[in-house]
């Protein structure tokens, strides 16, 4: 895909460095040239040994010894020569405030600075502070301005433990812009899903006892968050309609947020009669109290709550789906298979995709995911433990299979 290509691939100090491996990996796969620049600060983080083994390239470094013997007298002007893009994975706040600034005190962002009119896609990493401070901002603004391309950051955990804004965007959304800045076209070389209309439901529905107290879940949304940026990547029309969360939406889906079962029901039938496929990736709630107090309720003695049933969406669709395509998802804690097997089949659903919420790095809040998928035959596919990412990348392939089976979608 990527042959006769060659991407200069700047590294630098973030801790995210060690994802550079699989970046490259992955790019090599298909057959690009790439020759990596690293920061003295990047040493620290990956080893050149591992890029130089992965690239096939040497690794230049240092501008004035061992990359300029390598490369000639002026190496950043020699290596910006043979560019077709630079990809600055991860780029720190540092490198990108010194090359909005114009600063080039070293062999990368002196390479930067000769990169002329060529492609310049950036993938910050860092801190949420960092990437929030109004100096980060307006240095990107500088730099988009200039028409530097960026691969926004992720929401998830980082590495100071907590969660946030700055975690370096996944490797599949990097090499996708990569490929789509190169080609125009992206990974999934058929945009096998280009003009499907897809809803998909993410994180988990809340069922107020009073206005401040509520029944939910521990649905972030990331499986579903996963599942519509796989999709829009295959060129799908997306519609994300999301429980609370603290996810960013992708840019270029329909997003509709909301907080309850009847509320996320309600959405979902309304843009299903519009929709080709349906993925319900939410964790809705099955019960709500009868009734909302319009007070909160005083702290007094025992507190007894009557629920009741909440809607079931995917029976209702079920019923009139017409050809659509309809995955559900199921969370389970004992007898996955034949659980799974029995919602399949009283929901109308193509395609069930089960977890054992009970396995570590699987299901609610993980980055994770470990899932089995059940089509209509009862065949059972068992995924490993892979991230959100790849498994929505697995459920579309499925998807686009059963598509192709049925055509006429
Ligand atoms: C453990 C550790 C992790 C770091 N992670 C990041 C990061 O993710 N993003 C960032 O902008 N800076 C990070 N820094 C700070 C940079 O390494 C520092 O600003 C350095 O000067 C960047 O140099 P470079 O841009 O030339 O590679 C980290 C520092 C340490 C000690």
């Amino acid at each position: 895909m990527l042959t006769g290509k060659t991407i200069i691939f700047g590294v630098t100090g973030s801790i995210a460095a060690y994802k550079t491996a699989e970046i490259i990996r992955r790019l090599k796969d298909l057959n690009a040239n790439v020759r990596v620049v690293m920061t003295v600060n990047a040493v620290n983080f990956i080893g050149e040994t591992t890029l130089r083994t992965l690239s096939q390239n040497p690794v230049y470094i240092n501008m004035f010894h061992d990359s300029g013997s390598l490369e000639g007298p002026l190496p950043h002007i020699t290596i910006s020569d043979t560019a077709d893009l630079f990809l600055i994975a991860p780029a720190t706040a540092n490198i990108i405030g010194k090359v909005a600034s114009g600063i080039a005190d070293d062999l990368l962002s002196t390479t930067l600075l000769s990169a002329g009119n060529k492609p310049v896609l950036m993938a910050p990493a860092m801190n949420e502070r960092m990437y929030k401070s109004h100096i980060y901002k307006h240095n990107e603004k500088k730099l988009q301005i200039a028409g530097v391309k960026f691969i926004n950051p992720e929401y998830g955990k980082l590495a100071c433990g907590k969660e946030g804004e700055g975690r370096l965007a996944s490797v599949d959304s990097i090499v996708s812009r990569v490929v789509d800045t190169l080609i125009g076209g992206n990974l999934f070389d058929t945009y096998d899903l280009k003009g499907k209309r897809v809803i998909v439901t993410a994180g988990g529905t809340r069922e107020y006892i009073d206005p401040v107290r509520f029944i939910g879940n521990p649905a972030t949304g990331k499986m579903g968050f996963a599942l519509a940026r796989g999709a829009l990547a295959r060129e799908a029309d997306v519609t994300l309609i999301s429980g609370k969360t603290f996810l960013v939406p992708p840019k270029n889906v329909k997003y509709i947020p909301v907080e309850t079962a009847d509320q996320m029901g309600k959405a979902v039938l309304d843009s299903f009669k519009h929709a080709d496929i349906l993925v319900m990736a939410a964790a809705i709630g099955d019960f709500k109290p009868k009734k909302t107090e319009k007070n909160k309720i005083k702290r007094k003695g025992m507190l007894k709550i009557d629920m009741k049933p909440t809607d079931d969406i995917l029976e209702k669709l079920g019923k009139i789906k017409n050809g659509r395509i309809t995955v559900g998802f199921a969370a389970e804690t004992n007898n996955l298979i034949k659980n799974a097997k029995t919602k399949l089949k009283k929901k109308n659903l193509d395609l069930i995709v089960v977890n054992d919420i009970t396995q570590p790095d699987a299901g609610f809040e993980s980055e994770t995911n470990i899932v089995k998928i059940i089509d209509r035959a009862n065949d059972v596919e068992e995924l490993p433990k892979w991230t959100k990412e790849e498994v929505a990348h697995r459920i579309w392939d499925r998807i686009v299979e059963l598509i192709n089976k049925n055509k006429g979608v």
